[in-house]
């Protein structure tokens, strides 16, 4: 997919469940939108600083154009809350092409997909392009109360065989566990997983101990608290020739931004990607939830907008 912004109109607003905003997008110049593969995100830019990535969630029969849901955070920092209050029907925006770190595995026998709230977005496209497959799956969906859902009756009449809801405040029995949802380990089955860090973080660990490999446990994190602390340690940028001391609670990308290295940034919480840098010297302390764990212990890239480092020093491509 080419780095070029795509130029797209609101065509539609619908308000689903509690807070969360659907819009379609149809391209400015009519055009149909590049295609996708499910689980792919779009970069969304909010304002001229603010840019966030959404998960795209598109049904078959919206062919050429884009579907997102977007949930009024409260915990935001400012891009839900703006595009709730700001976004209406005919408003243009800029976007990015569809980019996919959460590809679905095309060799699944079976697949399971754990959505909790709004992180059943890239969920939606994966069960439409399941079902057009004609592979097994379920699709677990888990929300707070039953009016809180979105897209909850547009599952239930697309994917009536697959798809079970989990409700916080009914049944106990109803409740996600990820012990019975995801069942014993075989390797024909890869779980996706999306949703609030917490979930997630339960979900993978479920899996983990009931002997999944992670090379089938797939996931998408959409936020992340940030765990800045720790030690200073030096960073030197090979191509800007600066040297710099990233201070305790302070992460590298506000550092090299005081020294006047400019780093692109989009989510500032180690989910997205968009700030991985080549490491050429030192260990890094990953902390985000965007690298595998493979990539991880390869220590030749990090994100520099959340993770920092074990050794004294690091070298890093820029
Ligand atoms: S800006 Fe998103 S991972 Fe660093």
């Amino acid at each position: 997919m080419s780095d070029a912004l795509l130029d797209v109109t609101i065509s539609a607003r619908e308000e689903q469940g509690s807070g969360v905003a659907v819009f379609e997008l149809t391209s400015v110049s009519g055009e149909a939108l590049p295609q996708y593969a499910a689980g792919a995100h779009i970069d969304v830019h909010v304002n001229q600083e603010l840019i966030r990535q959404y998960s795209l969630c598109t049904r078959p029969n919206d062919e050429g154009k884009y579907r997102i849901g977007i949930l009024n955070d409260p915990n935001s920092r400012g891009g839900s809350r703006e595009i709730h209050a700001d976004f209406e029907v005919g408003k243009q925006l800029s976007i990015s092409s569809p980019r996919n770190h959460f590809p679905l595995e095309t060799v699944a026998t079976r697949t399971i997909l754990a959505g909790g709230g709004i992180g059943i977005t890239p969920l939606i496209a994966m069960a439409y392009e399941l079902q057009a497959r004609n592979q097994d799956f379920e699709l677990h969906y888990c929300a707070r109360t039953r009016g809180a859902g979105a897209f909850v009756e547009e599952l239930q009449a697309s994917f009536p065989e697959n798809v079970i809801f989990h409700y916080d405040d009914e049944e106990k029995s109803q409740l996600f566990s990820p012990a019975v949802a995801l069942g014993p380990c075989d390797e024909g089955t890869h779980i996706y997983v999306c949703g609030p860090s917490g979930f997630m973080d339960w979900v993978i660990a479920g899996a983990k101990e009931l002997g999944y490999p992670s090379a089938q446990v797939h996931f998408e994190y959409f936020s992340a608290e940030v765990d800045s602390s720790g030690a200073s340690f030096e960073v030197h940028c090979v191509k800007s020739d600066v040297t710099l001391v990233v201070e305790e609670q302070q992460s590298i990308v506000k550092a090299l931004a005081a020294a006047g290295v400019k780093v692109d940034v989009s989510c500032e919480e180690g989910v997205c990607g968009t700030c991985i840098t080549d490491v050429l010297e030192g260990e890094p302390d990953h902390r985000d939830h965007f690298l595998t764990d493979e990539e991880k212990a390869d220590n030749d890239q990090m994100a520099l907008c959340c993770s920092r480092a074990k050794s004294a020093r690091l070298v890093i491509d820029i």
